[in-house]
């Protein structure tokens, strides 16, 4: 077997990029702010509004605090509200269902396909016949979740949702700078929502998030309910309901250098990535990406029977590793009164998932020992099922 790199592996990393960059130029950007004082909202998250849309060659960007503001802010601007059925993705971090439900809104949740593990689009529609039969529900919007990076299937998606008279809300909260059919995410579906939280592939020093839009309207609402629905003639009357959702001047500085960077950044995650695909035994399941189109590689997960043994021997390897979803959102404690549909291949995907090291900076020492770890694992399981 390989030997042990004697540096740690990461199963993120949120650090290196500081000294690729180099911490000066932040401390630069930050004592800027200090000068000009303009803590909220100030002129970098303006510069970063419009450095985001042109990356991703959407008309609209506005920054927020969080990828759940963001989420959150794209239904606000769609005046989401009770009586009203949004369609999600059920294998996804909970922040998904969380925003329309906080508008008050039902969740119906959205079984997985087995390949992509993306919204299936032969559940939504059936998720939909099932919400229009019982005709209790407005049926407002789609929510499909770029899980660990990778596109949904939008074509079908935003066929199925506009034919039913709602708009498809994309969470790309782990996949921005992916790629669907030559657009980039942000400029794919109505709205799309993305989150800096420092994991994700344009990670902040903190919290972060982004709504994308085509259309000045959605954009300006964005824009009021993240400041408490102010009014931009009169800051103030508050003409809606909104929330405290701005970024702050330093996080924008902080994604300003980041994104200089991006685009190397992924071409290091894709290096990583076509390793684990090429390397990594048939034991192992693996994500399909959709033709056309480009993961940014948030994560990289397989799958496998196994999967809680595989997770401790890794970590018993010195390999770390995460089981992303262990309970599917509708199976969670708060959302148990939604837990409406059946979800069989989420279910499965929640006991088999295992997302391994995936960031920008790991060596060919680094994966030389995962690959080999993991596929000693497999070669085991082989042995005893020959
Ligand atoms: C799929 C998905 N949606 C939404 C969010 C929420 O983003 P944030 O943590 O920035 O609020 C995340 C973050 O982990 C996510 O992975």
């Amino acid at each position: 077997m390989t030997n042990k790199p004697s540096k740690p592996i990461m199963l993120f990393d949120c650090k290196t990029s500081q000294n690729v960059i180099g911490r000066d130029k932040f401390l630069k950007a930050f004592e800027k702010i200090l000068d000009h004082g303009a803590y909220c909202q100030g002129p970098e998250t303006k510069e970063l509004d419009e450095k985001l849309a042109q990356y991703c060659g959407s008309k609209f960007c506005s920054t927020c605090g969080s990828g759940t503001d963001a989420l959150t802010l794209a239904l606000m601007a769609w005046n989401v509200k009770p009586g009203d059925a949004v369609f999600v993705s059920s294998f996804t971090f909970v922040a998904s269902a969380e925003a329309p439900v906080l508008l008050g809104a039902t969740p119906i949740f959205v079984d997985s396909d087995p390949n992509t593990f993306n919204m299936d689009p032969k559940d939504l529609q059936r998720a939909i016949d099932e919400v229009k039969k019982e005709g209790k529900l407005h049926l407002k919007a789609v929510i499909p979740v770029d899980i660990f990076g990778s596109p949904c299937d939008y074509d079908e998606i935003i066929k199925i949702a506009h034919d039913n008279g709602m708009k498809v809300l994309a969470d790309s909260c782990q996949a921005f700078g992916s790629v669907y059919k030559g657009k980039r995410a942000g400029n794919i579906a109505d709205m799309t929502a993305t989150s800096f939280y420092p994991t994700k592939p344009l990670g902040g020093f903190g919290d972060g998030g982004a709504t994308f839009s085509n259309t000045n309207e959605e954009n300006e609402l964005v824009k009021s309910c993240r400041v408490h629905g102010m009014s931009p003639e009169d800051h103030y009357d508050n003409v809606r309901l909104g929330m405290t959702g701005r970024m702050n001047s330093f996080q924008g500085a902080v994604l300003l250098q980041k994104l200089t960077i991006l685009d190397q950044e992924l071409k290091d995650r894709f290096r990583v990535a076509s390793r684990y695909d090429n390397e990594l035994d048939s034991y192992f399941g693996k994500q399909k990406i959709l033709d056309n189109c480009k993961s940014a590689y948030a994560l990289y997960t397989v799958t496998c029977n196994d999967r809680d043994e595989l997770m401790a021997y890794l970590k018993e390897n010195g390999i770390p590793c995460g089981a992303y979803y262990p309970r599917p959102v509708n199976t969670q404690t708060a959302y148990a009164k939604w837990n409406t549909r059946n979800v069989p291949v989420c279910e499965k995907l929640s006991k088999t998932a295992l997302s391994i090291p995936m960031t920008p900076y790991l060596d060919n020492e680094d994966l030389d020992y995962i690959i080999n770890t993991m596929n000693a694992f497999a070669a085991k399981k082989n042995s005893k099922a020959a």
